[in-house]
């Protein structure tokens, strides 16, 4: 991972990790003051918040969150049908804001948090390079999304200044930092995975002669896409990836996050059921992609009852098949198990590479020779997000495993990974509230 990131940090498609530029040179600090709102785009549901600051870093920040799932079909609509939907909810939020006594009619500032692969041109405006997570939505590749919301929110008379379009690991690692100056890195492990970080502006080889007043630069590392040749591939994740809608693309998150984990389970369970007698029929059930959902196989991996009875459940809501053997449900819960804990593992993995290409992992970093044990290692806090990490306790437990015999205990126990509460959105409010005076 890390010898990618140089790679990708050198030149435009140097490495299929792409190391986008952000922009974002200066986090906050607890200084930001006034109202701020953000929307956030990109996994299973649509989000819309207002956020008040008081400038003060330790106080806790007040805010409104609506949040609804994404219509299906806009998933795949046109541009203009997608973010007229946008704009839409943020007018309906904003029209039930309070009595409306104390509400300002200045114009006000929004970060746009957009959880996808985006080429930024500044703080503020970038192009979609492509979409992932099953998300197609026609005529937008290329285009810059702030433009298209900004348009939007004109059309329905909304006097709202995007101030920021932010993916959501930055707004994650936004949030991070305010709370903790230590962090310096954010992984998120939902629908989707990606991790950012922050890098010394003379290590962006492909930016030269671009100054930041920090001397640092926030890059979002779309470490989804990463790949490596040492990286095994079963037949299972080849069938996954060949019948996917974007093939040869997000090999990484595909292994790992939530949108595929179940169906590398189902895959698995298939195989096993048409070369044994497991199960006494088939289900055609079985063979429908996507049909087991990552929280479901979650739901049978840590089933604790004696009997499995959730595993048996479970298998006769999705797939239909009556009658479970306790042998069979065992197997499935081992299937569960080794997917799982591969993902975890994999993105373990991934943050150790951070680390290392910022010289946090105890070796000095990836050209330095010292050894570890006469390093002195930093307090370094990685902000994490998504729902495998917070909502599935055997994925969270596996990934500090693999952290600890990557690392060494020593060195794991200066590694802190903490959840953030929504900086996916908060963390864009804030870098509004930066970014828009
Ligand atoms: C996107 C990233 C995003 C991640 C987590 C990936 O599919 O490419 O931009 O950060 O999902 O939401």
């Amino acid at each position: 991972m890390a010898v990618e990131m140089h790679a990708g940090l050198a030149s435009e498609g140097g490495s299929k990790l792409k190391m986008l530029l952000t922009f974002v040179d200066n986090l906050p600090n607890g200084t930001e003051r006034g109202t701020y709102y953000a929307l956030h785009l990109g996994g299973t549901n649509f989000r819309v918040l207002r956020v008040h600051l008081n400038g003060q870093r330790s106080s806790v920040l007040e805010n409104d969150v609506e949040r609804q799932p994404i219509p299906e079909h806009l998933m795949t609509s046109t541009s203009e049908e997608l973010f007229d939907f946008i704009a839409s909810s943020l007018k309906e939020f904003i029209a039930k804001e309070g009595d409306g006594s104390n509400i300002s009619t200045n114009r006000r500032e929004l970060g746009f948090t957009f959880s996808f692969p985006v080429k930024q041109m500044s703080v503020s405006s970038g192009i979609l390079i492509k979409w992932t997570k099953g998300f197609s939505v026609v005529n937008m590749v290329g285009r810059d999304v702030a433009a298209c919301l900004q348009e939007a929110l004109s059309r329905k008379g909304l006097d709202v200044h995007v101030a920021a379009l932010v993916n959501d690991t930055v707004g994650t690692l936004a949030l991070g930092h305010y709370h903790d100056p230590d962090t310096v890195a954010a992984i998120i492990i939902g629908t989707g995975t990606n991790a950012c970080y922050l890098e010394r502006i003379d290590a962006i080889i492909k930016c030269q002669g671009l100054l930041t007043a920090s001397g640092r630069m926030v890059v979002n590392m779309e470490w989804g896409n990463f790949w490596s040749s040492h990286l095994p591939r079963t037949s299972y994740d080849i069938d996954l990836d060949a019948e996917s809608p974007n093939p040869n693309d997000q090999g990484f998150e595909k292994m790992i996050s939530g949108m595929y984990l179940g169906d590398i389970v189902r895959r698995v369970i298939l195989r096993m059921s048409m070369e044994s007698d497991m199960f006494e029929l088939i289900s055609p059930k079985l063979k429908i992609p996507f049909i087991l959902r990552t929280p479901l196989m979650a739901a049978m991996h840590e089933d604790n009852s004696p009997d499995l009875r959730e595993v048996a459940r479970i298998l006769k809501e999705v797939f239909e098949i009556p009658e479970v053997p306790m042998k069979a449900r065992k197997i499935v819960v081992k299937v569960c198990d080794v997917v799982t804990r591969r993902a975890a593992r994999l993105a373990a993995a991934g943050i150790v590479g951070i680390l290392k290409k910022i010289g946090r992992d105890g070796s000095g970093g990836i050209t330095g020779g010292r050894g570890r044990s006469n390093t002195k290692m930093r307090r370094t806090v990685v902000a994490i997000e998504g729902g495998l990490y917070s909502s599935y306790s055997l994925f969270s437990e596996y990934l500090h495993e693999a952290l600890n015999e990557i690392l060494g205990e020593d060195i794991a126990k200066h590694v802190i990974i903490k959840v953030t509460e929504d900086g996916s959105g908060i963390g864009t409010a804030l870098l509004a509230a930066s970014y828009s005076s």
